[in-house]
């Protein structure tokens, strides 16, 4: 793969430990973060339908960010310690203008599953 491909980002975990990787464009930061063990959860599979996979995108990464869906805002609302620059990692995929991205995994993250995969109203 050519080095054009690879975007280097870093996971900081709750206990503040920064681990650099070497991702791909292309790449699913949840399935990236499982590649390295870090404990990113992911209980839905990337299917929209928990919030376990939760991150805070760091240094104004925000908007180099694909945006996040509606369904995905949804869901948001109902993620634990949720901050302006929170996302689910589960649907941030890679591009090169993303290279130096930060995610830091939040205090805890509530495992539970949406009915029907249906956000509640908010
Ligand atoms: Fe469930 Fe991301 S893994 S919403």
């Amino acid at each position: 793969k050519s080095e054009d491909e690879i975007v280097n980002i870093t996971y900081i975990k709750k206990n503040g430990e920064k681990i650099k990787v070497r991702g791909k464009v292309g790449d699913n930061v949840l399935y990236l973060a499982h590649r390295y063990e870090i404990p990113m959860e992911g209980a839905c599979e990337a299917s929209l339908a928990c919030t376990t996979c939760h991150v805070y995108v760091k240094n104004d990464y925000l908007d180099k960010l694909n945006p996040a869906e509606e369904k995905e805002d949804d869901l948001l609302d109902l993620a634990p310690f949720l901050r302006e620059n929170s996302r689910l990692g589960c649907q941030i995929i890679l591009t090169k203008d993303m290279e130096g991205l930060e995610l830091e995994l939040p205090k805890a993250t509530r495992n539970f599953y949406v009915d029907g995969h249906t956000p509640k109203p908010h």
